[in-house]
């Protein structure tokens, strides 16, 4: 069994002390119980906070937990009291809960907080470091160690990461309003896998990427530097039998027998949470009077019970919403009640699993109304201990899980009056519908289990591994670069086919109409120096461009992707002519597409239009592509074109025309005994495609190519060529 370390800001087990004595209880949130069960598993070492400033404590007690959680294979972290306040109080639950929750007038930002919030991240890997071994998996859970897979990544270069956001991940709206959301993203992109419950989620994100840090991907993955990042959707679920068992466990029924002694045969409406402002509790509170006013012939026929479990009382809306809610079910009570029926009872406390299980399973009806939540395992908890198919869930469409649970009555949590709806209904609802809908939703979420979720999660992080390791096996190696090297020495006639943007210069060094700088000019001229070196620049750009910027070199020169040749110093020659009156057609529409779009242009080259839009905004320049390329197909459907997609360009061009052919007629020339191609982008595939096995072919980026080696960056190459010219 693999070791995974599991690292999360809290430790499932929570330490309290009273009176100089310890306590050791269960942690609250979903994310501790679901954790829980991943151990059966994984052989999982667990490291966190166990949720006590270290002020509070004494050697001695240190010492104590110590023992006591390493033997339940858990790492403790100890915060002070300051990193207590300016780190989880602050930049996690006063910054981007709110915010990650919708609630940016909840929001603050303090730079105290996010220094505070770095530092305690540091301390986060300082640890993992301390612990990890060779083929260990490191697995980061949550909001407050979104910086964390960076940071063990500049350490353990090899080691697997994932990490998973147990919250809603905003719209790019709401994330951009993060002073320090670049830092945040970079932080996340450390990780090799980054999972979200939903695929909305994983949608901001990528927008946020894009937006933020200008990265693209392909299918959800992302090329970060060197490395692929694959970011996607993976609900979490529950330990479905262990909630299902348990509706039958002796312990449950004795709790079910006393509870129904106090309440009779009166229905029973249950609302269970953490106290936390996005659960909407008030709320749904609201929506319960008023369903008691609107009904008034349920009065004394139901209870409606609320459990809060205590959550993050140092901090000052919590505090303020205990008292509400408090204030709020003594007026309903005040208000409905009646000798002998209380309409809410609440419960604010911890609630031990078999009495949770029993509330669960005696409820006609679980209310899940949260305003905003990125999952919510409350709702499917209830669902899997109705082993006798009665109950009705109402659930929020603002939590993750209604996507997953489409047989619930799904309310909007700020509709009251759809909420009232919900609740008759759900208590009025034949009892064979409730089984039916129960029965798919039990189906389901069986299925997809906690374990299900954890190795889907494990699974998807091996297969980017593999991804990664493929690709670096494809890297251009130290020792292939000396055979490189090597056979370019004993070479008497060589050939080099180089392409220009994205393999010479790179994109992001210079503006696209800057033309080479200094450097590349004499790499080019120190290359073609020498005089078994025959250099070729084959490249997409027009003639007029190419003379300029090349044309006083001693290389020979590819215009148009092969449409036009030039040898040194002799004038263009067409390499076939081609009809090119298509382009009264097809300009316009581009045109059209351009003014439409802002930062996007078109540029005219004799065979071919191109419309680039890298200084677009991307995610409309990507609605305008799928739109443009629609357009183009019927236009271009009788014409010998054909539109080809590159980097942030969308090119029309005769469908003869292509770097293949043209690098054929350069290899044919003479009997070569080296050839160096290199090449970035879809059309450099071509001329991959047509080289001699032996030939080294070098693809700029690390995707798949037909070329046989891969290098990162367009410095690589430069230096690669700088080495071979003898700089
Ligand atoms: C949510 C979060 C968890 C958090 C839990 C309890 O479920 O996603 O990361 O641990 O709430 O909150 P607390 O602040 O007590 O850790």
């Amino acid at each position: 069994m693999n070791r995974l370390l599991l690292v999360a800001n809290r430790l499932p087990i929570s330490i309290t002390k009273r009176l100089g004595e310890l306590r050791f209880t269960p942690s609250p949130g979903g994310l501790a119980t679901g954790l829980s069960s991943l151990s059966k598993s994984y052989e999982c070492l667990l490291i966190g906070w166990p949720g006590i400033a270290s002020e509070k404590l004494t050697v001695e007690d240190k010492a104590k937990i110590n023992e006591k959680l390493s033997a339940q294979k858990c790492s403790p972290i100890f915060l002070s009291q300051k990193q207590v306040e300016h780190y989880y109080l602050g930049f996690c639950n006063k910054t981007v809960w709110p915010l990650f929750h919708y609630l940016p007038l909840n929001a603050v930002y303090e730079n105290r907080f996010w220094q505070t919030y770095k530092q305690v991240n540091q301390t986060f890997c300082d640890e993992v470091i301390k612990i990890a071994k060779d083929g260990d998996s490191v697995w980061i859970h949550d909001y407050q160690l979104m910086l964390l897979p960076q940071l063990i990544r500049q350490k353990l270069a090899e080691v697997k990461i994932g990490f998973f956001l147990h919250i809603p991940f905003p719209s790019f709206e709401l994330f951009r309003l993060l002073p320090w959301r670049e830092e945040i993203l970079n932080g996340l992109l450390g990780a090799d896998l980054i999972g979200f419950h939903t695929y909305d989620y994983v949608r901001h994100f990528l927008t946020s990427v894009c937006r933020i840090s200008g990265l693209e991907h392909t299918l959800g993955k992302l090329s970060v530097g060197n490395r692929i990042v694959k970011v996607d959707a993976f609900p979490m679920g529950i330990d479905y039998k262990k909630y299902s068992q348990a509706a039958n466990d002796t312990g449950v029924q004795k709790e079910v027998r006393k509870i129904l002694q106090k309440v009779g045969n009166r229905k029973i409406v249950i609302s269970i949470d953490r106290l936390d402002y996005t659960k909407g509790i008030i709320q749904r509170l609201e929506a319960f009077d008023l369903f008691l006013s609107e009904n008034p012939e349920y009065k004394g026929k139901v209870t409606l019970i609320i459990v809060a479990v205590p959550s993050r009382t140092g901090l000052e809306d919590y505090r303020t919403l205990r008292n509400k809610l408090e204030q709020l079910v003594g007026r309903v009570n005040g208000e409905h009640g009646t000798i002998g029926w209380v309409p809410v009872w609440y419960l604010y406390r911890f609630i031990p699993f078999k009495r949770l299980v029993a509330l669960y399973k005696i409820a006609d009806v679980a209310l899940v109304t949260p305003l905003r939540d990125g999952m919510n395992l409350i709702a499917k908890e209830f669902i899997a201990t109705k082993t006798d198919g009665r109950g009705v869930l109402i659930v929020s469409e603002m939590t993750g899980a209604a996507s997953e649970l489409g047989e619930a009555l799904i309310v909007n949590a700020n509709n009251k009056a759809a909420i009232v709806t919900a609740i008759k209904e759900a208590l009025e609802m034949p009892t064979d519908e409730q089984v039916e809908r129960n029965r798919l939703m039990q189906e389901r979420l069986s299925r997809y289990n906690v374990s299900r979720w954890s190795s889907d999660f494990l699974h998807a992080l091996s297969e980017v591994s593999k991804d990664q390791q493929e690709l670096s096996v494809r890297k251009l190696t130290e020792s292939t670069r000396n055979n490189l090297i090597r056979d370019y020495g004993k070479a008497r006639m060589r050939l080099f086919l180089l392409d220009y943007d994205g393999t010479l210069v790179g994109f992001r060094d210079r503006p696209e109409k800057a033309g080479p700088d200094a450097e590349t000019i004499t790499l080019l001229q120190s290359l073609s120096s020498d005089t078994k070196n025959h250099v070729v620049v084959i490249s997409g750009r027009d003639k007029p461009t190419l003379t300029k910027w090349l044309g006083s070199l001693n290389v020979a020169l590819i215009a148009e992707h092969g449409a036009w040749t030039r040898q040194k110093g002799r004038d263009w020659q067409c390499v076939k002519l081609l009809k090119n009156d298509w382009k009264d057609t097809i300009r316009p529409v581009l045109e059209l597409y351009a003014d439409r779009t802002p930062g996007s242009f078109v540029e005219e080259k004799d065979f071919s239009l191109v419309w680039h839009y890298r200084r677009a905004d991307p995610e409309l320049a990507y609605v305008r592509t799928q739109e443009l390329r629609g357009a183009l197909l019927n236009l271009t459907a009788n014409l010998n074109v054909g539109v080809f997609e590159g980097s942030k360009i969308l090119e029309i061009r005769d469908l003869s025309l292509n770097k293949g052919r043209a690098a054929e007629l350069w290899l044919a020339k003479k009997n070569w005994d080296f050839i160096f191609t290199a090449g970035d982008d879809y059309t450099d595939e071509d001329m991959f495609n047509v080289l001699p096995e032996k030939a080294y072919s070098i693809k700029v980026g690390l995707s798949i190519s037909k070329a046989r080696f891969n290098v990162d960056t367009v410095y690589e190459i430069r230096l690669l060529l700088k080495e071979l010219a003898g700089d």
